[in-house]
């Protein structure tokens, strides 16, 4: 059986407490959606959002619980604050603040200590593609990104082609499934195929209310991460919608 299909909303550094009456109007269009959702906000608005209609999520740890760590926050912070998952090693992370597989593997060891899901995102740049390196880079990306203790409960993995995100290009639907099925055997691999079949496998990059059907009906993908289209309760909605 698949596991239910996740929505997820990755809001980077957008928002405002403003911002809580578009998750009203969401909450309002779809009351019980027919997948998980979960809208990870700025750290910010964890604390204020979290209790509302969706579980709210993190975007990114550090992997002490606490420390002389100037604007860093840890995964105990975030739990405090309300959340239930994070996300760990968007590309974003690691092109701008030089996050490496490693720290990436530390931090989500942190949300696990923390009791958090780890949403672990891997991705190939355009060039890798191009040189036909993706299946390479995402193994290479997997193996030293996921630490050992992964469960299907504590773990989501987001695969994010960097050149797809926020430029309106997906790759095509064969593309897409050729890296989760690449996902789900190595995680299988590792873990073994119970606990691998479990996983929570999004697909992020350019995903809208248009192309996410098509992209939910691909046999290993169990989901997607939103960025822009998860701003807009009409967007982010009829992305909910096409999970059903
Ligand atoms: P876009 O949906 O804006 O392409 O962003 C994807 C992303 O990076 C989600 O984490």
């Amino acid at each position: 059986m698949s596991p239910r299909t996740l929505v997820a909303g990755n809001w980077k550094m957008n928002g405002l407490k403003a911002s809580s009456a578009m998750l009203e109007e969401l909450a309002r269009a779809h009351p019980s959606p027919v997948c998980d959702v979960l809208v990870c906000p700025p750290s910010t608005l964890v604390a204020a959002f979290a209790g509302g209609a969706f579980p709210i999520g993190g975007q990114d740890c550090h992997w002490k619980a606490s420390g002389a760590h100037t604007g860093d926050i840890s995964a105990e912070m975030l739990a405090d604050a309300g959340a239930s998952a994070v996300i760990i090693g968007h590309s974003e992370r690691r092109a701008d603040h030089g996050e490496t597989d490693a720290m990436v593997s530390n931090k989500t060891e942190a949300a696990w200590r923390a009791g958090l899901v780890a949403v672990v995102c891997v991705g190939e740049t355009e060039a890798e593609r191009d040189a036909g390196e993706t299946l390479a880079r995402i193994g290479s990306q997997l193996a030293a990104s996921i630490p050992d203790g992964a469960t299907a409960a504590n773990l989501v993995v987001a695969y994010e082609p960097v050149w797809a995100i926020g430029t309106g290009r997906t790759p095509s639907l064969e593309e897409i499934a050729e890296v989760h099925d690449f996902m789900r055997k190595t995680l299988s691999d590792r873990f073994g195929a119970d606990i691998a079949g479990g996983v929570r496998l999004l697909y992020g990059g350019s995903v809208k209310p248009s192309n996410a059907a098509e992209i939910f009906a691909i046999k290993n993908v169990n989901g997607a991460l939103v960025g822009g289209a998860s701003l807009k309760a009409e967007d982010f909605g009829g992305i909910i919608s096409a999970a059903g």
